[in-house]
């Protein structure tokens, strides 16, 4: 279970953790392309393709879900994938946009 999270140091799994520290450390850019958000808040699980780096974690080549899915998944936090509150839904948007062009 724990080799799940073996590639996601950068993005810790506790939503409020990532809320909080996200804003302070002035050192990390503020993403602001599709491909950008995806690499900073995703692709430490979903790999940078979106491949994913664990057998637990749902890959998002090929991804055929809706807008509206795709934004409960964000929303929600399905099984041990955290909740983004903090990703507005232009930004989810431009996530989204983005996935669809992997194969
Ligand atoms: C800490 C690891 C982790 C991070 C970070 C993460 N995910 Fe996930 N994601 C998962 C796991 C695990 C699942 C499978 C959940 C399940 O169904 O058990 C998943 C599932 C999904 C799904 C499939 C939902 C469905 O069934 O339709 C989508 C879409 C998704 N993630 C998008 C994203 C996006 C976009 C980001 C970045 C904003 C992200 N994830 C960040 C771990 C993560």
């Amino acid at each position: 279970m724990m080799a799940v999270f073996s590639g996601c140091e950068l993005l810790d799994p506790n939503p409020e953790a990532t809320v909080t520290r996200a804003p302070a450390d002035t050192s990390i850019a503020v993403p602001h392309s599709g491909k950008e958000l995806f690499q900073y808040w995703c692709a430490g699980c979903h790999g940078i393709r979106g491949h994913a780096v664990g057998n637990d974690i749902t890959s998002l080549q090929g991804y055929t879900g809706t807008f509206d899915v795709f934004d409960a998944a964000l929303t929600q936090g399905p099984g041990i994938m955290p909740r983004f509150p903090q990703l507005d839904s232009s930004m989810r948007h431009l996530i989204f946009d983005y996935i669809k062009t992997f194969e």
